[in-house]
């Protein structure tokens, strides 16, 4: 693939981010945006970003890489890029309308990828001249500390382009895995769990959120707790992942979204940035105490730990992506401790399959069917990673 000139579009966190990770890796870069106080705003930061990177020897030297990053307002700017890829906001028509505009702008080689985090890459692809160009490149925030890249091929998409994709996000020091064009692809749909699963029991008042928090950390090994991790992305971003994914699995009650998360959204209450989500972060307040009970806690973890695992799991019947990429994902992505079919081997299948029944017995509810590929391990004593 002989791509020297990235294009960006949407400078905001993710666009100024991924435009860092290409100009370090020897691109020029142009980075578009059609709110000049964004370009400012990206501009600013990732200067300050690479004159600490420059202070502590990482790169040789900011002007450098700065001199490969222009800020443009025009898209026309993009006219010799080989590669274009969108970080606009999560909106379908605001990106079929994007990729439109790029098209006219771009030679007949340039491939265009979108950042999407949960929408459909072949609805995104159906909207231009050329879909067989069309692809997902899913990063992680934040772009340049994060190592995974999810390569995700519409079912339009010229299968070699794929592949020359992958390689290329190598040579941004990247981490690139295979997904199938599935809602939430692999971190956002195997995810999941972590979150739903927590405010469930939350919900029913099995512990509260600072037990449930301390729990998945000191117990499983977690690096953030599910609610301090929710306030952290923020809910306006967490739950709305989390209603697509839900709507467009054709309303699974597997990924079915929280209305406690949907009143945090109502109130403002979005998190960190806002002050309060969950917890509330104002000067002066502080959260309660877990309760430190390690057996409560252990059930706690293994509760959420199976439905991860049960995600993974079908997520691997279904061919969403290979054994290896599920579990590079969640190490990579997300930062868990361990691979989730790796977890399920080491903890046994059975035991993790038991559990799930058990809620299935209890509860009725279709949320916790258990895959038919965990069931078969089970059955034949069989592991996922032989
Ligand atoms: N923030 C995350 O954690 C994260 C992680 C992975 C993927 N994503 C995805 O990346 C995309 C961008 O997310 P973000 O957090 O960087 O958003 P953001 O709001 O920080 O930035 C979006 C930028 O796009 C610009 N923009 C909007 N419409 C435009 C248009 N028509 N033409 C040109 N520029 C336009 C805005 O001015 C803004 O600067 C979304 O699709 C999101 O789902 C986000």
């Amino acid at each position: 693939m002989n791509i020297q000139i990235i294009g960006i579009v949407g400078s905001g966190a993710m666009g100024a981010g991924i435009g860092q990770v290409a100009a370090m890796a020897g691109h020029s870069v142009v980075l578009y945006d059609n709110n000049t106080a964004s370009l400012e705003r990206a501009k600013t930061s990732l200067t300050a970003t690479l004159q600490k990177l420059e202070e502590k020897g990482k790169i040789p030297s900011t002007a450098d890489v700065l001199h490969r990053l222009i800020f443009a307002d025009d898209i026309h700017a993009f006219a010799t890029c080989g590669l274009v890829i969108e970080a606009i906001v999560e909106k379908l028509e605001a990106k079929k309308a994007v990729f439109t505009e790029v098209e006219k702008v771009v030679g007949a080689h340039c491939i265009i990828a979108s950042n999407t985090s949960s929408l459909s890459i072949t609805s995104i692809a159906a909207a231009c001249n050329i879909p067989s160009r069309v692809m997902g490149l899913h990063f992680f925030n934040p772009a340049p500390l994060m190592a995974l890249v999810e390569v995700v091929p519409a079912i339009q998409t010229d299968a070699n382009l794929v592949h020359q994709a992958k390689e290329l996000m190598e040579t941004w020091g990247k981490t690139a895995v295979l997904a199938k064009d599935t809602p939430g692809f692999i971190v956002n749909r195997l995810a999941r769990p972590f979150y739903s699963e927590a405010i469930r029991i939350y919900e029913e008042g099995i512990a509260s959120m600072e037990t449930i928090d301390w729990a998945m950390t000191n117990i499983g090994g977690f690096k953030m707790g599910p609610f301090t991790l929710m306030d952290y992305i923020g809910h306006d971003v967490n739950y709305v992942v989390t209603e697509t994914v839900f709507q467009s699995f054709f309303y699974d009650p597997r990924y079915k979204p929280s209305f406690t998360q949907k009143r945090l959204l109502e109130a403002g209450w979005l998190g960190r940035k806002s002050g309060r989500g969950f917890y509330n972060y104002a000067v002066g307040t502080f959260a309660a105490e877990p309760v430190k009970d390690e057996a409560a806690g252990r059930q706690i973890v293994n509760r959420i730990l199976a439905m991860l695992i049960n995600e993974a799991a079908d997520a691997l019947h279904l061919n969403v992506a290979s054994a290896n990429d599920l579990e590079v994902s969640m190490t990579k992505g997300v930062n868990y401790p361990k691979g989730l079919l790796t977890w399920c081997d080491e903890w046994g299948v059975a035991n993790c399959l038991g559990l799930l029944d058990g809620l299935y017995n209890d509860y009725h509810e279709d949320r916790y069917r258990a895959s038919i590929l965990l069931r078969r391990h089970a059955k034949n004593n069989t592991k996922f990673m032989q």
